[in-house]
């Protein structure tokens, strides 16, 4: 017994679909591949601070809690990259950077380190984009990028 022809469509069809579905995804991989990943968790982290590694390198722990981030403002030089180290305090937050497509959660326990790159100066609103309670619409900072000197 043979396949039918338009079964052997199908799974044609199928196959190549699932081929192009790989292929979009290690392509993506390749692409962006400064994608979030979660570290293990140590207590450094939850010290907020902001780091200068040299002009244009820079280490941001974001500590996420009821109903704040911290640091608040961040400044930072045109062109600066900026490696973001997100926990939370409490109960689990969101950190998202307006105009950066970028996504994290902050979560008690753990650590989740996304890298962004600021090419243009302005100011980048964070906000909580997971509800965490009565004051949740007021969790926000900033991200302040101009050619000045940074002043953190
Ligand atoms: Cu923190 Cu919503």
């Amino acid at each position: 017994m043979s396949i039918d022809p338009s079964e052997k469509k199908i799974i044609m069809i199928t196959g190549a679909l699932m081929a192009l579905f790989i292929f979009s995804m290690l392509y993506g991989r390749s692409k962006y591949n400064d994608l979030p990943e979660c570290l293990p968790f140590d207590k450094a982290y939850t010290e907020p601070k902001v780091v200068e590694l040299d002009k244009k390198t820079y280490q941001v722990y974001a500590v996420a809690s009821m109903w704040q981030f911290e640091p608040s403002q961040i400044y930072i030089p045109t062109g600066s990259e900026v490696d973001f180290y997100v926990s939370s305090k409490d109960v689990v937050h969101g950190f998202n950077i307006h105009e950066k497509n970028l996504n994290l959660m902050a979560v008690y326990g753990n650590i989740n380190k996304a890298t962004v790159k600021f090419d243009k100066p302005g100011v980048y609103k964070i906000t909580c984009h997971e509800y965490c309670g009565v004051g949740h619409q007021n969790m926000q900072s900033e991200v302040i990028v101009n050619d000045l000197k940074a002043k953190n």
